[in-house]
């Protein structure tokens, strides 16, 4: 039925256009399209995504693969981004140096890492260093204490800093020193190493 109907829109077309051809044309070219995209685009789109995927979960096989076992130095570790930073470090088996003015909080996240059990991975048990970032010798002493302890450094965070609010005439000029020193001169002098 569906023949006969198409074969009068054809005569039809015909009589007004005395163009069957290029009605027949266009149908044609139709079913190139549809068979292009059906043979082509959609493998094409569907082999692109698997290709992604396969290629994303390598990557993160290879991260997760570096960082087991990998030697982690995270400032700033006693209290918020550094020490979730810590957490997340320490379930994927880096070896951990956690560095901050206060021990007693260091203590504590170190007993708290160390209950933790998961999966098959090997856990380290983290270093502590304390010191304070502002004071130039006892970064460069850091330094020298975490490569004793370690040997290498694969990864420093350098993420201990503080913030502050205030006008610039009321600010003295010791503010800005020790904000300068805790923020930008100690992270320098630690990644350096001296
Ligand atoms: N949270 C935010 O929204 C935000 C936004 C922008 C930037 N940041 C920056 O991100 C970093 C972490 O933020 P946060 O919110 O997690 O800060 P936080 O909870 O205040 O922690 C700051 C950490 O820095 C350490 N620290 C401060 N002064 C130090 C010094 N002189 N020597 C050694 N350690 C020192 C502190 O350890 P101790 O107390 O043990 O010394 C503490 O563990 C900071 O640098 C902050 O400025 C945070």
């Amino acid at each position: 039925m569906s023949v006969t109907l198409c074969e009068n829109t054809t005569s039809r077309s015909a009589g007004l256009s005395g163009g069957g051809e290029s009605q027949t044309g266009n149908s044609g070219s139709k079913r190139k399209l549809m068979d292009l995209t059906s043979w082509v685009i959609i493998p094409f789109l569907f082999g692109s995504i698997g290709i992604y995927a396969l290629f994303r979960l390598l990557q993160r096989l290879r991260s997760s693969a570096y960082i087991q076992d990998a030697v982690v130095v995270i400032t700033g570790a006693t209290s918020g981004l550094g020490k979730e930073c810590a957490k997340v470090f320490y379930k994927a088996g880096a070896q951990l140096v956690l560095c901050g003015r206060n021990e007693e909080g260091l203590k504590d996240l170190i007993n708290e890492l160390c209950r933790i059990r998961k999966g098959s991975i090997q856990f380290h048990k983290p270093h502590m260093i304390i010191f304070d970032l502002s004071d130039v010798e006892a970064v460069a002493s850091a330094a020298q204490e975490i490569i004793c302890l370690v040997g290498n450094v694969d990864i420093l965070i350098n993420n201990a800093g503080i913030s502050y609010r205030g006008t610039i005439l009321n600010t003295k000029v010791s503010v800005d020193r020790m904000i300068m020193d805790t923020n930008y001169f100690g992270p320098v002098a630690l990644t350096k190493g001296e």
